[in-house]
Parts: C-alpha cells; structure tokens; sequence
C-alpha cells in the first residue's frame, strides 16, 4: 500500500516548532493540500538540511518523504 500523508508524513511535523513557525511563513505544515502544493519545496529544503530550523532530519526521514512524492501524493 503507497505512503499516506495522514498515516505517514503528518507525523514527521512536529505541532510544534515545525507547525506552528511555519503557519508564519504561510505554509501549514498540517493541512495536506498545502503539503501537497509545496511538496518539492519542502523537499528541498529538507534535502539541503536548511529545514527544520533546528535540526536535519535523518537521511530514513528524507527519503521516506521522497518514496511518497515518488507515490503520487496520497492523502
Ligand atoms: C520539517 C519542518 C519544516 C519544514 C518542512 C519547513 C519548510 C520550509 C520551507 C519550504 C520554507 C521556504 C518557504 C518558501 O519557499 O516560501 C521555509 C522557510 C522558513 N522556515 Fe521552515 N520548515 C520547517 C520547520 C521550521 C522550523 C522548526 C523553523 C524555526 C523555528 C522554521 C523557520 C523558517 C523560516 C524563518 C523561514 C523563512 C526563511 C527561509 O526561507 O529560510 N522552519 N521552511
């Protein structure tokens, strides 16, 4: 069965600092469409290590989020 965003990457945001920081910078972290909307610029961002702010997420984590763009974007 393909990745889902409710089942396997809304739990890779924490509410806090990744949610509620980012919902400053117009994106929520917690809603699929906008996920799905930014999902290669999320992506890159976690690829390059300049998100989260705090500290990079394990290379598992990365991938993990690429295998369910690779997916086609599940809900
Ligand atoms: C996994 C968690 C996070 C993801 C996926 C994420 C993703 C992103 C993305 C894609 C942008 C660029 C926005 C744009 O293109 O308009 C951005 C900007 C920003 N984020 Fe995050 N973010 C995360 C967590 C955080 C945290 C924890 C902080 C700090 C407490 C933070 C602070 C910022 C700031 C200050 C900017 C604007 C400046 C910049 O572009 O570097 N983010 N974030």
């Amino acid at each position: 069965m393909a990745l889902s965003f409710a089942k396997d990457i809304r739990p890779l945001f924490r509410d806090s600092p990744d949610v509620d920081t980012m919902k400053d910078y117009g994106m929520d972290l917690s809603s699929y469409p906008d996920v799905k909307a930014q999902a290669q610029n999320i992506y890159d961002r976690v690829l390059d290590g300049s998100m989260p702010c705090d500290e990079p997420w394990p290379k598992e984590r990365i991938a993990l989020f690429k295998q369910w763009m690779e997916e086609g974007l599940a809900p």
